[in-house]
């Protein structure tokens, strides 16, 4: 009998965890290593997800590993008026990455990097309003939650006064069209504007955006969005905050999305690649405004601020990304993955999309490809069925947001582990459709 069934396991999961969000995987993980993790009858499991999309150098990396040995010896947690050496090293390596954000303060999660953020723009701008996109997914506390349109609005009383929305520019549905049928955003921009403007109370502070919203399932900001979004924020005296929670350090092909860009915002927030997989954020802005919000006395004193042990781990992970090139890798594995995936769209009906930048890719599932109805049920069944064959994929779970696989493997997987993921991913979709949906076309 499978050691993943362990019915002790099991009943006092159900008896004792106070459950998240979706449902648990149905596997016991011992262990993981490299691409992959493993099951308790140590199976290994094809890890396309970088755990939450946040294992940027796989699983159990050497250098992370004798890093965290080291420094949990010499030094993990101080008081947090206190510094060390690893935090300023590492303050210091992110502002050359990111010329024009010169101010760094390390944290731990993503949603607190964005609380702090938010913090900074309101004190700084003496005002409140806060605009995100309609499919964000920003974190689970406070404003951060506020700004948080893609999930998890119900039920929880009122958000944040001045919470404001617009819609994310969708390429593959679009709203505004130009003649051709493709997407006009500077026009829904505008029109978005419009209606902020309308609603403000006059108190706009500022934007929190992603630059390829991931949860929100992998929609990606046209070229020349950000620009246009930087100059309607400029416009209004508001900051534009970026959060690269899933697209900083590398995995876009760039070390942070917003390059492509050629737009630099006022504050970005970083995490979950950041610390590649263990609890490390950071916030990064601009002198000026850094200098503006100590005058006002900027508060964001918490317990784990400015820890040694995290931040010694984001250096290594900044020197390996280094070592390895894994910025350009990203882009090498990205365009490999692109194109194995798109193969897949031409040989199966319910491939509709494939979309995204370097190691960040979506594929959307839909009932035929000629109406484009997201199918979250049959991805979900593509999902169990590519599990069942040794691949982890996250498929956008929550209700409302189905459909849609966020492919994230880490920058450090081979050319064979991609294309077995590949190999797999196929496979689960030609079973499922054999079994389950005899009109979805094979070939
Ligand atoms: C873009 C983005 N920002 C922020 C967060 C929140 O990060 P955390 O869960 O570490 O608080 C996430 C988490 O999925 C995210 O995808």
């Amino acid at each position: 009998m499978s050691k993943n069934l362990d019915q002790g396991f099991w009943n006092a999961a159900q008896k004792h965890l106070i459950r998240y969000g979706g449902s648990f995987e149905p596997a016991i993980i011992e262990r993981a290593a490299g691409s992959f993790v493993y099951d308790a009858d140590d199976r290994p499991i094809l890890d396309f997800t970088s755990g939450q999309m946040s294992a940027l150098l796989g699983h159990s990396h050497p250098r992370i590993v004798s890093t965290v040995s080291r420094q949990v010896g010499q030094v993990a947690h101080l008081f947090s008026g206190m510094l060390s050496r690893p935090v300023v090293e590492l303050a210091e390596r992110l502002a050359a990455l990111a010329p024009g954000l010169d101010r760094v303060l390390l944290l731990s999660t993503g949603a607190e990097s964005n609380e702090a953020a938010i913090r900074m723009a309101k004190l700084v701008t003496g005002k409140h309003e806060i605009v995100a996109f309609s499919k964000s997914w920003h974190g689970m506390t406070g404003v951060a939650a506020s700004a948080t349109y893609s999930a998890g609005r119900k039920g929880y009383g009122p958000a944040a006064v001045g919470s404001l929305a617009i819609p994310a520019p969708n390429s593959s549905r679009p709203r505004f069209k130009h003649a051709d049928g493709s997407l006009d955003w500077q026009t829904e921009l505008d029109d978005a504007f419009d209606l902020v403007d309308s609603q403000s109370t006059g108190s706009l502070a500022a934007f929190v955006a992603e630059p390829i919203l991931s949860s929100g399932g992998i929609l990606e900001l046209p070229h020349g969005y950000l620009a246009a979004l930087q100059k309607k924020c400029r416009e209004r005296g508001m900051l534009l905050i970026l959060d690269e929670a899933q697209t900083g350090i590398g995995r876009t092909g760039h070390m942070f999305a917003f390059q492509r860009d050629g737009v630099t915002p006022d504050i970005l927030t970083l995490s979950k690649t950041i610390g590649a997989g263990l609890p490390l954020s950071a916030v990064m802005t601009t002198a000026e405004i850094e200098e503006e919000a100590h005058a006002k006395d900027f508060l964001f004193y918490t317990t784990h601020v400015s820890d040694p042990l995290p931040a010694a781990v984001g250096l290594a992970v900044l020197e390996v990304v280094a070592e390895e090139k894994l910025v350009e890798r990203a882009r090498y594995l990205g365009a490999r993955l692109f194109d194995g995936l798109s193969r897949l769209k031409q040989r199966y009906d319910c491939v509709g999309d494939v979309r995204g930048r370097g190691l960040l890719l979506g594929v959307e599932i839909v009932k035929d490809r000629k109406d484009r109805v997201p199918d979250h049920q049959l991805g979900a069944a593509i999902a169990v069925e590519a599990f069942r064959r040794g691949l982890s994929m996250n498929i956008v779970k929550l209700p409302g947001m189905g459909g849609v696989f966020r492919i994230a493997p880490p920058l450090t997987i081979s050319e064979e582990e991609l294309d077995l993921g590949l190999k797999i991913i196929a496979e689960a979709v030609e079973a499922v459709a054999k079994t389950n949906l005899p009109n979805i076309a094979a070939e």
